[in-house]
């Protein structure tokens, strides 16, 4: 398999009231082309501050991060930025779309970007992705008057308009109550079959059992993995058990 991210030694620091914090501390990952990884850990491990780095979204103090073949450090701005708009989707807690545009010319708007003169593609892609995402019935609505869920579906969409490799998800489901939690990893899982790469932070242990594989992080490490393809056949019941025997092993 084609390795989409190679993550290596990598060391992120933050200078707080003159004294530095080390965040990363010599972090090394792979990310495969089409798996769908989770990374769970407690509050300030750095899983957010990964996702960051890996994504060329902060600079890194040390190490490298290689995303598909090229090193992000040696990027210039402009083309790093090309390189995240492109290639990459972000999904948030929030979805931070825009009040003053309603679900439709929300989802289309990072596209019109690259695809100037194309609006009438763009909207195709959009309805397209918005059928995909089960909110067809939501193109004129405005953004103040969907659910939690449904926002967070348009982010969703609006994530995949550019048809990037991968989505960094950072706790897309922690807003959410269970049921519709559950619809949203549903979502990510069909988008996953369809090729799309998925790095996923959560809290949510059933959601992580989910995936592929999980990484745990504890004070800035990646100190254990569990691959889950091999429980595949088995519930989720007790795919879900063995990722929580994995964040007591951290003391969480
Ligand atoms: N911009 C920043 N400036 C200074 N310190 C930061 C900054 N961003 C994060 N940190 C610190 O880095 C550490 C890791 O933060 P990070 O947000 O990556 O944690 P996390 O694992 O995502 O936590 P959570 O589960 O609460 O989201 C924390 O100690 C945090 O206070
Ligand atoms: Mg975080």
């Amino acid at each position: 398999m084609k390795k989409l991210i190679i993550g290596e030694d990598i060391v992120k620091s933050f200078e707080t009231a003159g004294k530095s914090q080390i965040v990363l501390d010599h972090v090394s990952v792979q990310i495969e082309e089409g798996e769908f990884v989770s990374v769970m850990g407690p509050s300030g491990s750095g899983k957010s501050t990964l996702m960051y780095a890996l994504s060329g979204m902060d600079e890194i103090q040390g190490g490298k991060v290689i995303f598909d073949g090229k090193e992000l450090s040696n990027l210039k701005e402009e083309a790093l930025a090309d390189l995240r708009r492109m290639e990459m989707g972000f999904v948030f807690q929030q979805p931070h779309l825009l009040k003053n545009l309603n679900v439709l010319d929300n989802i289309i708007l990072p596209a019109m970007h690259d695809m100037k003169g194309q609006k009438a593609l763009c909207i195709k892609r959009a309805k397209h992705l918005m059928k995909t995402c089960g909110i067809s019935e939501l193109e004129d609505r405005e953004i103040t008057q969907v659910s939690g869920g449904q926002l967070q579906r348009a982010g969703i969409c609006r994530a995949l308009i550019g048809e990037p490799k991968i989505i960094f998800g950072d706790e897309p489901t922690g807003a959410l109550n269970s049921t519709a939690a559950q619809e949203i990893m549903k979502l990510f899982l069909k988008i996953n079959t369809q090729g799309t790469t998925i790095l996923l932070v959560t809290h949510d242990a059933k959601i992580a059992a989910q995936s592929e594989r999980v990484l745990f992080m504890k004070d800035g490490k990646i100190v254990n993995a569990l691959k889950l393809n091999k429980y595949k056949g088995k519930g989720l019941e007790e795919r879900t058990k063995k990722v929580m025997d994995q964040m007591q092993g951290l003391g969480v």
